[in-house]
């Protein structure tokens, strides 16, 4: 089972997991894209029909994917984020180990403040904004149900998303760029992104060989202001649509960690390749062109 089946992870998941195992794809307002799965809607912030859904739909594992993700959008909105991103992973691992049966939750690199990078398992959380501390409770609450569960720390993701409704940093920068509207960019905020078919390799391709906390970071540290350059010129593009900002410059509403670089060599080590970043982008640049002329 894979929850968040219409988001920009879920979608990656979907794609590479069908391939060997048979695969029931929940969704919420976007039916998933992917053919080869058993698409099944369902709101799971109703907390009370968890248990009838999965006693009829009887998982054999499950990767929670599914987010209120938009950082802003939690910061403005708490209360509208809290059951899904706090509350519901909980009860899922719960559920899991009540079925004995694996659980991996997706978390984020923003349970740190940015200030000690980079970060690996075993660095102390201290999260910024609500989403980061809906995160935190999230992972406390799923190591708290399920032991055996894994949780895979995601950094900053890039990829085409499958619908264009929920706000994705990636979409929003690519469409500037080909656009040429004017886009800001920080020079001071680093993260070590990955695109979704990585990510999605990792956890599928790790899922069954450890529990606990994984970090799923990609080998490059990089600004979004780096970022940009590079789609730009993945483009063919002159990058002067492209205004470098500093993070103090700018009156922010949500806080932000300034760099948040995960260190993942344990993932690294278990087998865990992430595709190169500049490659990476390459292959957006082009799945987004492709999206474009439909
Ligand atoms: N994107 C990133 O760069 C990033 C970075 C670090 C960590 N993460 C984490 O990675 C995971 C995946 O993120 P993402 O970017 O793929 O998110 P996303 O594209 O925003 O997708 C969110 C998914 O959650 C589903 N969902 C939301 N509310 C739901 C509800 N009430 N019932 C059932 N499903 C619901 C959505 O379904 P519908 O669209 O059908 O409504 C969608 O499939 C999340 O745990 C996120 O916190 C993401």
């Amino acid at each position: 089972m894979i929850t968040g089946a219409s988001g920009f992870l879920g979608d990656s998941l979907c794609r590479l997991a069908c391939v060997k195992h048979s695969v029931l794809a929940i969704y919420h307002r976007h039916k998933p894209l992917v053919p080869d799965v058993r698409a099944v809607q369902a709101d799971l912030s109703k907390l009370n029909n968890l248990e009838a859904l999965f006693k009829t739909l009887e998982p054999e594992a499950v990767i929670h994917a599914a987010a209120v993700a938009d950082v802003a959008f939690c910061q403005r909105f708490p209360e509208q984020s809290r059951i899904i991103n706090s509350e519901l992973p909980g009860k899922l691992a719960r559920i899991c180990r009540d079925l004995n049966i694996p659980f991996v939750f997706t978390s984020t690199d923003l349970v740190f403040d940015g200030l000690c990078p980079p970060y690996s398992e075993r660095h102390t959380r201290q999260p910024l904004g609500i989403y980061a501390r809906q995160k935190v409770m999230a992972e406390d609450a799923v190591m708290q149900n399920h032991p055996q569960a894994l949780i895979c720390r995601m950094p900053l993701m890039i990829g085409v998303a499958p619908h264009d409704s929920a706000y994705h940093f990636c979409h929003h920068m690519l469409e500037a760029i080909s656009q040429k509207t004017q886009l800001n960019l920080f020079t001071d905020e680093y993260r070590t992104p990955v695109d979704t078919h990585s990510a999605a390799g990792g956890i599928l391709n790790l899922m069954d060989k450890t529990g606990g906390v994984l970090h799923l970071g990609g080998n490059t540290r990089i600004s979004r202001h780096g970022i940009g350059l590079m789609m730009a010129e993945s483009m063919g593009i002159k990058p002067d649509m492209i205004r470098p900002v500093r993070i103090d410059d700018m009156k922010l509403s949500t806080p932000r960690a300034r760099d948040v670089s995960l260190d993942s060599q344990k993932a690294f080590q278990m087998g865990y390749k992430p595709m190169d970043l500049r490659q990476a982008v390459q292959r957006v640049v082009k799945q987004f062109n492709r999206k474009q002329k439909l």
